[in-house]
């Protein structure tokens, strides 16, 4: 069987997947991995952790590099820190960044309101103020961090190993920033989501798979942890925040819900509208022994990329991808992933963002600006400019 080529190199992810999906649910990409393009296909292979390894890196990476009962340990250690008492408990702190950074927005701005960037200026600086609150990191880093995530983004973009390793290796001495004095203080460090992780134990199994003991984290571990907890997420938060105000601009009575309603609503809102634009494109995998997806073979040894963009657009699940319909789409929704490796940050990222769309529309009328926005291109998704217009309300 003849398989279609898929080159992501440049390319706007979602309309070239739209595209591309018509060939078939499988493509290779021109240096041979194979592109996961279909619904059910992404499914599988996210799902069969057997025959399909996240141990895809040269790097340590915690807990996505890793497979098994390795795997297992690290996400039963910390699961928790995402629980629904750890995000009530984080909830009026974040309203109220929310709720300053819209303040500051909208100060001295007369009823003509402003035009500003969805992305940079509310998604970007949101995701930071956020996240460094909740890891308990001083509000100081923000100008740093900020000019990272702009740096890291071209990097990755670049595709040059030098300086996504020197993008890496700055963000590795701003943890080790956060770290160092903590490991001075000792006990006496700050009770925080950063001090909590350093101290957080892992259960250790014996070779038959049963658990055998427990063993504090790591140092590399932590670092791992904490750059997966920040360096990936503090950008796709911008990008979601990005997604969202462009689509909520041009669909008020959705909006209107959305500040009104229930929390569960909001979050189906949220869901579905990241699902018919998916700015969190794809991860890898590697097959760990001959194996047959839609009708293909596929060798040992031979990396995948799961597409989640276009798995969540797949005509042959959502027969107008484009149909806002959250209760509807909302059980072959894949915005967080699915399997062992389902996203464990999802209650944070989504209480992050129906906390700051509900503070923007409380305070502010926000609709599409002139300027023309600017959709990202791979290999992340989304919009890399949201420009609208901010008016303070009545
Ligand atoms: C902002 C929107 C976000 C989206 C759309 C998203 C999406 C995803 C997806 C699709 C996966 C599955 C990866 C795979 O199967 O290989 C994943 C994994 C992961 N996400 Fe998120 N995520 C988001 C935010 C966050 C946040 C805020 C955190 C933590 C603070 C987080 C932490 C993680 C971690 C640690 C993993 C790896 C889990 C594992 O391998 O077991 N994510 N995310």
């Amino acid at each position: 069987m003849s398989i279609p080529l898929y080159d992501p190199t440049g390319v706007e992810p979602r309309s070239a997947t739209d595209e591309q999906r018509a060939e078939g649910p499988l493509a290779r990409t021109p240096d041979g991995h194979w592109m996961v393009l279909g619904h059910a296909e992404a499914v599988e292979v996210a799902r069969d952790h057997e025959a399909f390894s996240s141990a895809v890196s040269r790097f340590l990476q915690v807990p996505n590099g890793l497979d098994g009962a390795e795997h297992t340990a690290v996400r039963v250690a910390t699961d928790p820190f995402f629980g629904p008492e750890e995000m009530a408990a984080f909830e009026p702190a974040l309203r109220r960044i929310a709720h300053d950074l819209v303040g500051e927005l909208i100060a001295d701005v007369g009823p003509a309101g402003t035009e500003i960037d969805a992305v940079s200026a509310i998604g970007a600086v949101f995701a930071v103020r956020a996240q460094t609150a909740w890891l308990g990191w001083p509000a100081q880093l923000e100008g740093e961090l900020l000019q990272w995530m702009m740096d890291n983004r071209e990097a990755t973009r670049s595709g040059e190993l030098a300086r996504t390793a020197e993008v890496a290796q700055r963000f590795d001495a701003i943890i080790d920033s956060v770290l160092a004095p903590r490991r001075e203080l000792g006990d006496d460090a700050p009770e925080d989501v950063t001090t909590r992780l350093m101290r957080q134990r892992v259960t250790v199994s014996s070779e038959d798979g049963e658990p055998a003991g427990e063993r504090p984290l790591r140092d590399e571990e932590i670092v791992s942890i904490l750059r997966n907890w920040t360096g990936g997420d503090l950008g796709s938060i911008a990008l979601c925040a990005g997604v969202l105000l462009s689509a909520l601009t041009t669909m008020p009575p959705v909006a209107e819900r959305l500040r009104v309603g229930s929390y569960a609503e909001a979050c189906a809102i949220v869901d579905e509208l990241l699902r018919i634009d998916d700015p969190f494109v794809q991860n890898r995998r590697r097959a760990t022994c001959p194996v047959t997806l839609a009708g293909n073979r596929i060798e040992e040894g031979e990396r995948l990329i799961i597409h989640w963009t276009s798995a969540n657009r797949d005509e042959r699940v959502f027969a107008d991808p484009d149909r806002f319909d959250p209760e509807g789409n909302a059980p072959h929704n894949l915005v967080w992933g699915i399997g062992k490796h389902v996203c464990p940050g999802r209650p944070l990222a989504t209480l992050e963002l129906v906390v700051l769309l509900q503070e923007l529309l409380a305070a502010a009328d926000v609709t599409p600006a002139e300027t023309v926005g600017l959709r990202s291109l791979a290999p992340t998704g989304g919009w890399s400019h949201v420009p609208v217009v901010l008016s303070p309300r009545g």
